[in-house]
C-alpha cells in the first residue's frame, strides 16, 4: 500500500474531495444526524464552493489522502491567531478504516500545526460520534468543553471540544 497525504492544490482535486465528502458523510452520519442535516452540512461546509471560500477567506487548508493514487480520505485544518491549530475535518472512506491510516493522518496534522508554530490542536466532534471520540482520546486528546452551535436551516451541531498539545 502506498499511502500519501498531500496538500490539495488544484480545483480538480478540491472537486474530487467534495465528491468524496458527499459519499463519506452520507455513509457515516445517518445514525447521528438526519439525512436533511447531512445534505445541508455537506452543501454548507464540504461542497467545492464552500471549501474554496474557506481556503480563500478563512485560511483553511485541505489535504488529500490517497492509497495507491486513489483518493480515500481528506483533512481540513486552519491555524488560529493564537497558539492553537483547528482540525476541522478528518475523514476516511469506510473501506480504508482500521488500518492505521487515521493515526498517520493525525500525525500529519500535528506536524502541520508545529510548522505553523502552534502548540495545540483542537477540534469539535458530535457528542454521539463514539468511534471518532475513541480515536481522538486514544491519540491523546481530552474533552475541554462542549458547544451547541446554530448552523442555520433549523439545525444545530451538538459537539464536544477536544484538545491535545503538539
Ligand atoms: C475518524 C476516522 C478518520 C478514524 O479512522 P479509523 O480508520 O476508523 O481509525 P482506526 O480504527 O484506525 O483507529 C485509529 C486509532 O485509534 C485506536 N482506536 C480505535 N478505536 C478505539 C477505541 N474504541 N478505543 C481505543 N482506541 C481506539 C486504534 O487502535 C488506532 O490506533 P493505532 O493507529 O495506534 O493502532 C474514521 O473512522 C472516519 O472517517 N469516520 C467517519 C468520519 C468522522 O466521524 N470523522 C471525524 C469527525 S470529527
Amino acid at each position: 500500500m502506498a499511502m500519501t497525504i498531500n496538500k490539495a492544490g488544484s480545483d480538480t482535486e478540491l472537486r474530487e474531495i467534495a465528491a468524496l465528502a458527499d459519499v463519506i458523510w452520507h455513509e457515516c452520519f445517518p445514525d447521528i444526524i438526519s439525512e436533511g442535516q447531512i445534505d445541508y452540512m455537506v452543501e454548507k461546509f464540504q461542497s467545492y464552493k464552500a471549501m474554496t471560500k474557506q481556503i480563500i477567506d478563512q485560511d483553511y487548508s485541505y489535504f488529500s489522502v490517497r492509497d495507491d493514487g486513489e483518493l480515500c480520505g481528506y483533512i481540513g485544518v486552519r491555524p488560529e491567531k493564537d497558539n492553537r491549530f483547528f482540525l476541522s475535518k478528518l475523514y476516511l472512506r469506510h473501506d480504508k478504516r482500521g488500518r492505521g491510516i487515521a493515526s498517520e493522518m493525525l500525525g500529519r496534522v500535528y506536524a502541520e500545526a508545529r510548522d505553523c508554530g502552534k502548540t495545540s490542536v483542537y477540534l469539535t466532534v458530535n457528542k454521539h460520534n463514539d468511534h471518532a471520540i475513541a480515536v481522538y482520546k486514544n491519540a491523546g486528546f481530552t474533552v475541554i468543553d462542549e458547544a451547541v452551535t446554530d448552523i442555520g436551516g433549523g439545525y444545530v451541531m451538538d459537539d464536544y471540544i477536544l484538545s491535545r498539545d503538539v
